[in-house]
């Protein structure tokens, strides 16, 4: 029975900003093996374009790079890591502060920096505000970048090792494209003048916008290697569960589907657990019970907003982000299958007696309103914002979303089976 009323992740929310900053001060869970692999995989002639690993947002990319790597690159004496953190300067344009983070390197250096930039013919950079001239070409951008990594490399006498957080930040501006081309050019070129030449690990929460930029000859990391990095696994959820006080603990067995169900993040995790243990003294089954119902409130934060968002779109768009979402990686938004699938929901929403008919710049004008709102990223194919949009998309009765019957009504396969009969997949409803 309960001891207490059902906790609400909702009710709860000022607590858990407070239990979200206990959890960024809370111990962290050292990957010695998985630093030693990737470090032994980084520094083979393999990896010599790139190493980039992808994983979602706040699943411990940062601390995994800053935490696990850099002590154990830094306890090499023949490596010289140089950490580049596009989140950390959030606010800089990402060209600025590749530039400015090797400058300030060669600071380290080399106290008398002014007469080394001097030398290096790096004139169009102000060391006081780190700006790059705009007229400077990208040849120059070139040129000033192999030389700072060259001089970083003849000063240190060491293996430069350049770790770049959340690398697809370069490519929101020209001027980060640009810089971030010139620094991978320039590992490559001292990668053919010396062996073992210097090497780039990038992390990026995007998997598709990291991948956008391995893609072409003209992109950064062309021939580079993507790989997920693993989430935190077992072996982290055991160790957490062991810190979590025992009267008010979830049960062991929960802790994994719940970290699934939680995106593998282990702040939400945290949070949740603390949330819990203010209910202790309630039978484990309760506990239980209790630790479910927050972590799906948990997992479904921002799902009001969102929906908000979404019933603002017009029809195309809005029936657009419904078949993507059906699709999944089989969206292909020109293709006559979900032509006729959008189509489809569009005269259902319409009330058409027929459905209509969009040529492709329509299509393509709908699918950058999702972009232009944050739900969808268009690069190579198109790729919701946040996973959870998929998730939360499919929740939604489609016939209540476009129009066919009142919420609780009968769902719209036979709308939809009217699609799926001219030989394309059939959506879920
Ligand atoms: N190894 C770990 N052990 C414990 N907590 C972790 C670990 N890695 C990440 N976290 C927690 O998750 C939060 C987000 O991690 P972070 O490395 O910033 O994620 P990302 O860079 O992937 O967005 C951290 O602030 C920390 O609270
Ligand atoms: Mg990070």
């Amino acid at each position: 029975m309960l001891q207490a009323p059902i906790p609400s992740f909702q009710r709860f929310a000022h607590q858990v900003e407070v239990y979200a900053r206990v959890a960024e001060h809370a111990p962290l869970f050292p990957r010695p093996a998985l630093a030693a692999a990737t470090v032994q995989d980084l520094l083979s002639v393999a990896r010599s374009r790139g190493l980039l690993l992808t994983g979602g947002r706040f699943t411990g990319k940062s601390t995994f790079l800053r935490h696990d790597l850099l002590p154990l690159l830094r306890s090499d004496p023949s490596l010289y890591p140089i950490v580049i953190d596009f989140m950390a300067h959030e606010e800089a344009e990402p060209g600025a502060v590749i530039l400015q983070t090797l400058c300030a390197e060669l600071q380290s250096q080399d106290g008398v920096v002014r007469r080394t930039a001097r030398k290096l013919g790096l004139t169009g950079l102000s060391l006081g505000g780190m700006q790059m001239s705009p007229v400077q070409a990208e040849a120059d951008d070139f040129k000033g970048v192999l030389k700072m990594l060259r001089a970083l490399s003849a000063k240190t006498g060491r293996r430069l090792i350049l770790l770049l957080d959340e690398v697809q930040r370069t490519q929101t501006s020209d001027h980060g494209r640009r810089v971030l081309l010139s620094l991978a050019r320039s590992v490559n070129s001292l990668n053919v003048d010396a062996r073992p030449g210097p090497r780039i690990l990038a992390t990026g929460s995007h998997a598709h916008k990291l991948r956008k930029m391995t893609f072409g000859k003209e992109d950064a990391f062309h021939g580079a290697t993507v790989r997920a990095l693993p989430p935190l696994g077992g072996d982290y959820l055991q160790w957490l569960h062991a810190q979590v006080p025992v009267r008010g603990r979830p049960s062991s067995g929960l802790m994994a589907s719940a970290f699934d169900r939680l995106l593998h993040r282990p702040r939400d995790l945290i949070s949740v657990c603390q949330v819990l243990a203010s209910y202790d003294g309630n039978p484990q089954h309760v506990i239980d019970r209790m630790f479910h119902l927050l972590v799906e409130e948990c997992a479904d934060d921002g799902k009001t907003e969102f929906l908000l968002h979404l019933r603002d779109l017009p029809d195309l768009p809005l029936a657009l982000s419904r078949v993507m979402a059906e699709a999944g990686p089989e969206f292909a938004p020109f293709q006559l299958w979900c032509k006729r699938l959008t189509a489809a929901l569009v005269q259902a929403r319409r009330k058409l007696p027929a459905p209509p008919e969009f040529t492709e710049g329509e299509i393509s004008d709908a699918l950058n309103v999702l972009v232009a709102r944050g739900l969808i990223w268009r690069g190579l194919g198109f790729v919701f914002e946040h996973a959870r949009f998929q998730r939360w998309i499919l929740s939604l009765d489609p016939a209540v979303e476009f129009g066919l019957a009142a919420p609780g009504g009968q769902p719209v396969s036979a709308l939809l089976s009217v699609a799926s009969e001219q030989g394309a997949p059939r959506l879920v409803s």
